[in-house]
């Protein structure tokens, strides 16, 4: 393959981006033309380097991915979220080389770009793909993220490219006033970047898309709590050490099941729903097995219940409902219905969630609240018929 071709892929990479509705800036745009992403991943061909796809890096022992160079469409939808101006000085956590290329090109001259991994194998393939790319005046360090790079400090833009549960205290401290964070975010199961703006003390979020991340490591490192059942398991989260659960063998008890009469698209997403009911019910929980792959799910100590679906009003339709098991179960499908039932009325075609953080121990505004080891995070609603107004 010649220098050429790696060119005419990386236009058609371009091409589909746009044509997706995933890349619409033209400046960002700019920036996946200019930057050669075969240069950060020459272990792979090149129609594989300007596929829109992950490249995988790293694997631990156990066989799990920690290090791979981002999908170019998930790439592009956190660039425009960051909104990177001409001279602004960013940090990007998690390296890989391309991102950060594609981040100096968009700070351009006056501006500066750092980025910083917790593996050295990650930095010194980063630094030395870098140079090889001709953005030597990036700077590359090994460090753990969770505590920002403040020789460097402060920064306009702060980009994450690692799943994070919280927002490190000293990425707050570092960020300049009205900065901006991109970061992926994970709650109660779901991974969302979120760009969040520096306002006063806290932090506002601006946008948000799903996405998918490897995980952090470090001090910053979180664990979901499993729960085994026969065949299957549940996965609470971390702060939600207190929430009771079944034993194992529940499922085995007899199902019942309780219909909303709420129809769905059969292609229609369904996080901003299981969202909801993790906002809205206690002892909200996923449960993944042999039958089920990641569906919300409700526990107590002795009952389970779960969002199920039978055929809808025609074949592109599906109806949503509840199963469960255990003495439990009327109460908690009463309950997971008429909150599905709440969401078609109230949130199903409104905005969507939002998300504002504050620091330990401020005040909170209303909302759901999830504790974190740095912060709070709060996750907002706001009803269809207000959106509408
Ligand atoms: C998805 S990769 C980053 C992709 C990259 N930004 C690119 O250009 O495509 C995530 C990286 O985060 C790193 N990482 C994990 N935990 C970290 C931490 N606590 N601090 C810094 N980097 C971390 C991993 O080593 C991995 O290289």
């Amino acid at each position: 393959m010649t220098g050429a071709d790696a060119d005419t892929l990386r236009s058609a990479l371009v091409q589909h981006l746009v044509a997706a509705g995933t890349l619409s800036d033209e400046r960002v745009a700019a920036a996946f033309q200019a930057v050669p992403r075969h240069v950060f991943v020459p272990h792979v061909p090149l129609e594989v380097a300007y596929a829109d796809d992950v490249v995988p890096m790293k694997q631990n022992r156990a066989g799990v991915l920690t290090s791979s160079v981002s999908q170019p469409s998930i790439v592009a939808l956190m660039l425009q979220q960051a909104a990177v101006r001409p001279g602004d000085r960013v940090l990007e956590i998690g390296s890989g080389g391309y991102n950060a290329a594609l981040l100096r090109e968009l700070a351009g001259p006056d501006g500066a770009v750092t980025t910083v991994d917790i593996d050295a194998d990650v930095t010194d393939r980063a630094r030395t793909f870098l140079d090889k790319a001709g953005y030597a005046d990036v700077d590359v360090v090994r460090v753990d993220g969770e505590f920002g790079e403040p020789g460097r400090a402060p920064y306009d833009r702060i980009v994450v490219t690692v799943t994070a549960w919280d927002i490190a205290t000293a990425w707050w401290r570092q960020l300049r006033p009205e900065g901006r964070i991109v970061v992926p975010l994970r709650v109660r199961g779901q991974t969302r970047s979120v760009a969040f703006d520096l306002v006063g003390e806290h932090l506002e979020s601006r946008s948000t898309t799903m996405c998918g991340f490897v995980s952090m490591q470090g001090v910053g490192a979180h664990y979901e709590r499993l729960v085994p059942l026969d065949d299957a398991r549940l996965t609470f989260d971390e702060d939600q050490e207190g929430e009771p659960h079944p034993e194992k063998d529940v499922l085995e008890l007899h199902r019942e099941q309780l219909w909303s009469g709420v129809q769905l698209q059969r292609e229609e997403p369904l996080l901003d729903l299981y969202l909801w009911l993790a906002c809205t019910l206690p002892g909200y929980c996923i449960l993944n097995g042999a039958e089920w792959s990641w569906v919300a799910a409700v526990a107590t100590a002795d009952s389970v219940a779960y969002v199920s679906t039978r055929a809808g009003r025609d074949e592109s339709h599906v109806e949503l409902g509840c199963s469960a098991h255990g003495p439990d179960a009327g109460a908690l499908m009463e309950s997971v219905v008429d909150q599905v039932r709440t969401w078609d009325a109230k949130q199903r075609t409104g905005p969507g969630p939002t998300f504002q953080v504050h620091a330990a121990g401020a005040e909170l505004p209303a909302g759901f609240h999830i504790a974190r080891r740095h912060s709070y995070i709060t996750v907002q609603w706001e009803d269809r018929a207000e959106a509408d107004c």
